[in-house]
């Protein structure tokens, strides 16, 4: 059993936790069709107003649940005295329980809220009888409440199936409970829908990013990256076109900016820019002084103060780490003609922060190997200052190197090293006295000694440089022989180090060459057969055979002036 609770104005509420069964009478259902065409303002509980004729044979009422006023009227059904309706469905609305109003000969009309999960402020009502009525049966009570004349009310109520409170009520709670599963199911399944477009857009997020980092190589040039940017870009952003736009370096930074006049922009896509109109965007922006993601969609852009009529929408993002800009990340005009959200903009945003911090490392790169070339450039300028009368000699010693390397087919990165190697590979020189160095005449076997200890000396001078690791082979190496009897180590053949055999032929065509307090330099043929003789002896004999594919380049190469050093190098 359960429990029945009155409240003003005679209405029941009741409480049980009682199973219930209730044959169906589908035969007797109206269409959910024909309930919703004459009920657009409660089109949210239809499906509800179909379960509750599905399940009680009956077609309910619809009600506004705060002022009690009818919406929509049973076709089947009386409305009943609209005050007594009124106070029954005020009172079903705030407490959001099924309630019911039960004369004493056994009218009954239920209201059941339609839950919050379905629609707001909206109770059903129908009417329904609890004993078995007869043709003499007097319903007084009954026609008032149901606002009928007698006679009407006693045919009506004699043809209706006899309910008890309870079951209405656990049957109405029943049906309530089960739309309340499936509007929270439904509200499950758009939860799932929206989880699943944010991992979708998340995903293509990661992915880009997965990819940009992928190719982001210090080596990569601004100009290299803005292009792949805007073609990753337009595989994820449905946009018209894209740019991107680096800045030019500071002052501050212009030593270290190589490419400081030529900042590079990349535009992409059918709706192109150029460097002008772009800029101009940027100035309208006002970007620069407040480098946060800009968007301006129909909104800003449909006004008649926007001066750029191509652009219909557009987001813009700094390409920024920390507090330094290095350019601009933009996307025009929604392919869809949509609008840009937040995630295009995000999406532009990280892009904008990986980009950022590439342009940053490479300023760190480029500020690096500027401060390494320096040091070479003292060096060198150490070497010359200390045997003025082989001045030039380093120079020209890493060009001719890096020539033969490159007859030799090495790697750029290993010819950039060899011309390194050439300009350090005398630096031990600096610790050799200076009487023996500028000696004009014939050196004694102590003082021959003493210089043959150049290459350990230029090797621990740079020891500790680590920049300037990879040449160290060449510096401690390049006076050993093909044959074994060279220094410091008496290595004989590929034991050298190939970037050390490649300095002795060009450290040796150079020496020979030069003119020298003590003598004169030696012409070019004689070089050539001495150089010939001792390929395969003395020197390597691939060396040596690409210094003679290589050797018009090199004779012009010791003919040019004395040029700024590693102009092309570093
Ligand atoms: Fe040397
Ligand atoms: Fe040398």
């Amino acid at each position: 059993m359960g429990y029945v609770f009155e409240s003003a104005h005679g209405v029941h509420f009741l409480r049980a936790a009682l199973a219930f069964s209730k044959t169906t009478k589908a035969n007797d259902l109206l269409s959910l069709e024909s309930t919703t065409e004459v009920l657009p303002t409660a089109t949210k509980c239809c499906d509800l107003l179909r379960d509750l004729d599905h399940y009680f044979a009956v077609e309910f009422s619809v009600w506004e649940g705060m002022s009690g006023n009818l919406i929509h009227g049973s076709k089947s059904q009386p409305v009943g005295d609209q005050l007594a309706m009124e106070d029954l469905v005020v009172a079903v609305q705030e407490r959001q329980e099924a309630g019911f109003i039960l004369e004493g000969d056994g009218v009954l009309s239920l209201a059941v809220p339609v839950p919050s999960e379905v629609d707001t402020n909206t109770v059903v009502t129908a009417w329904f009888v609890t004993r078995e009525i007869d043709a003499d049966d007097s319903l007084g009570d009954a026609s008032a409440l149901l606002a009928m004349a007698m006679e009407d009310t006693l045919e009506w109520a004699r043809g209706q199936e006899v309910w008890s409170p309870q079951t209405l009520l656990r049957l109405a709670e029943a049906v309530s409970g089960k739309r309340i599963a499936e509007a929270t199911a439904k509200r499950y399944a758009r939860d799932v829908e929206e989880v699943s477009e944010n991992l979708a857009t998340t995903y293509e997020e990661i992915s880009l990013l997965h990819t940009v980092t992928q190719n982001l190589r210090i080596s990569s040039t601004e100009g290299e990256i803005g292009h792949m940017a805007t073609e990753w870009l337009s595989e994820c952003v449905p946009a018209e076109g894209f740019v991107v736009q680096y800045l030019p370096a500071t002052d501050e930074g212009e030593a270290s900016f190589r490419n400081a006049k030529s900042p590079e922009f990349c535009s992409a896509g059918d709706c192109q820019f150029d460097r002008h109109e772009f800029t101009k965007l940027i100035d309208y922006t006002d970007l620069k002084r407040d480098s946060k993601p800009y968007i301006a969609n129909a909104s800003v852009t449909g006004g008649d103060a926007w001066p750029f009529p191509r652009i219909r929408q557009v987001i813009i993002v700094p390409l920024s780490e920390g507090n330094n800009v290095f350019g601009w990340l933009a996307a025009f005009n929604h392919r869809e003609g949509l609008e840009f959200g937040t995630i295009e903009a995000q999406l532009l945003n990280s892009l904008g922060a990986l980009l950022g911090i590439h342009s940053s490392n490479r300023q760190l790169y480029r500020e690096q190997a500027e401060f390494v070339a320096n040091v070479v450039r003292a060096l060198v300028s150490a070497i010359d200052a200390k045997d003025p009368y082989t001045s030039g000699h380093s120079d020209r010693v890493a060009r001719i190197s890096a020539r033969i390397a490159l007859e030799m087919r090495c790697k750029p990165k290993t010819v950039n090293t060899i011309y390194m190697a050439g300009l350090l590979h005398d630096v031990g020189k600096i610790g050799i006295d200076d009487s023996v160095l500028r000696k004009a005449g014939r050196l004694t076997d102590l003082e021959f000694e003493h210089i043959k200890m150049h290459p350990e000396m230029g090797y621990r001078i740079l020891a500790d440089l680590k920049q300037l690791s990879d040449v160290l082979p060449a510096v401690l190496h390049h006076h050993e022989q093909w044959n074994g009897g060279g220094y410091p180590h008496g290595l004989k053949a590929e034991e050298t180090p190939l970037i050390a055999r490649i300095v002795a032929v060009a450290d040796s065509y150079d020496a020979m060459t030069s003119d020298r307090p003590y003598r004169k330099g030696m012409c070019d043929e004689r070089v050539d057969q001495i150089l010939r003789e001792g390929a395969g002896d003395q020197w390597d004999s691939d060396a040596v055979k690409a210094y003679f594919d290589a050797k018009d380049d090199i004779v012009t190469i010791t003919k040019r002036e004395h040029i700024e050093l590693m102009e092309h190098w570093v």
